[in-house]
């Protein structure tokens, strides 16, 4: 069976091809085709992402984005002539307000022979609608030209299941040791959610307001560097550490210490901003040992948390997902800090390449999904607050 995966949630246009069969051992995957553009750079000027730009970008790349990854899975195959009325009425509908893909996904589509892929899937939510919607539109287009089922997928499922790659372009869905524990941190979550099954979680903390990932980008925009921000951090932190700058700063960690699984960020971005206005970094050096301490402080609590509500739920497993999960030294910790504890669970991490937002966990998700439940979806709609 043939995927094909969308995913336009934030400031990342990613398509992916996967071929999926079940094999006596599991299912397997076979990456035919994953090709991800970031708008990363144009929203650096506004110090974020600009919901309404990534709705025009999203429409303006799924298109030639389309034409890369199906000739890469050797699904291309170009038509003379094959324009249908009633089709083209469908699709304009289904396109009606979607800007930029209108203007040439349905000439696409009649210029090309229908592909073999059997079941589309696509994020949902959580993330910015307008971007969303981009995604499902052009999902609904081809489903519906092509008579071809759609699932919708959780985008923080994706993130979930994003660890069973381990960077390989053929892998088999593992029998994962359960229950897991997931904490997922990126740009728009930190949460920590009890996993029973693939298919069945329950978040147990939360950020109280800044997503980890919010943080290191404001931050990051505090300190003069550019969006996204937590791999220019990481990148100072890492050059501090490196030379054995000493302590110069001092930031809380905040609720390190209370007895839920929630979390805070805001706070100590005030505490950053305040000490840009007492004691400002004289230096290049002093940006980076400022850089450190935040880096320091963010991952104190997010490893000491995961680890006491690991211990609470006997959790089997650590999976760690979203954007931030590729922060070099975060990972490095709660490595360390599994080694220290007796019962030495498996920590799963994604490959570095999908850290950040990709259709192939959106493919891996939306296959198993299928294969479990072979419904058909009609009603597709964004859902930005999307939750387990
Ligand atoms: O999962 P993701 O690509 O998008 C969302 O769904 O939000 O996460 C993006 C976030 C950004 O806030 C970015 O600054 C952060 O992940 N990030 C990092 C690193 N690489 C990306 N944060 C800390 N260290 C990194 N190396
Ligand atoms: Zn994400």
């Amino acid at each position: 069976m043939n995927i094909l995966a969308i995913e336009t949630s934030c400031d990342e246009t990613s398509l992916a091809v996967l071929t999926l069969e079940k094999k006596p051992d599991g299912l397997h995957y076979k990456v035919r085709s994953h090709q991800t553009l970031s708008q990363a750079k144009l929203h650096s000027a506004y110090g974020g992402v600009f919901p309404n730009l990534a709705k025009r970008e999203h429409g303006k790349a799924l298109t030639p984005l389309f034409k890369i990854v199906l000739k890469e899975a050797k699904m291309y195959t170009e038509l003379k002539k094959n324009k249908q009325e009633k089709d083209t009425k469908k699709i304009e509908t289904i396109l009606e307000r979607e800007e930029e893909l209108k203007k040439v996904l349905p000439e696409f589509l009649y210029s090309i022979k229908k592909p073999s892929i059997d079941v589309i899937t696509v994020t949902i939510g959580p993330g910015l609608e307008p971007a969303l919607w981009v995604g499902i539109s052009f999902a609904k287009a081809l489903g519906t030209l092509w008579d071809i089922p759609i699932v919708p997928v959780n985008h923080m499922e994706g993130h979930i299941i994003s660890v069973i790659t381990k960077g390989k372009k053929s892998f088999t869905v593992p029998e994962l040791k359960l229950p897991a524990m997931a904490l997922l941190i990126s740009g728009g979550h930190t949460e920590l959610v009890h996993v029973s099954k693939i298919g069945t979680y329950k978040i147990i903390g939360q950020t109280r307001d800044d997503a980890v990932g919010e943080a290191f980008d404001k931050v990051a925009r505090m300190l003069e560097l550019p969006y996204p921000g937590g791999p220019e951090i990481s990148k100072l932190a890492d050059e501090s550490r490196k030379n054995n700058y000493l302590k110069k700063y001092t930031l809380p960690r905040p609720m390190l210490h209370t007895k839920d699984f929630d979390f805070s960020f805001s706070g100590l971005k005030t505490a950053v901003l305040y000490t840009l206005r007492d004691n400002p970094p004289k230096n290049k050096k002093e940006v980076a040992q400022l850089a450190e301490e935040f880096e320091n402080a963010v991952t104190e609590v997010l490893t000491k948390k995961t680890l006491r509500a690991i211990k609470k739920y006997t959790s089997q497993t650590l999976i760690i997902g979203g954007g931030v999960s590729a922060n070099t030294y975060l990972r490095g910790e709660f490595k360390k800090e599994l080694q220290k504890e007796k019962t030495k669970i498996p920590l799963l991490l994604p490959s570095i390449d999908i850290t950040g937002d990709n259709a192939l966990m959106i493919g891996i998700i939306g296959g198993i999904k299928y294969i479990k439940d072979k419904k058909r979806t009609r009603v597709l709609k964004a859902n930005g607050n999307l939750s387990f």
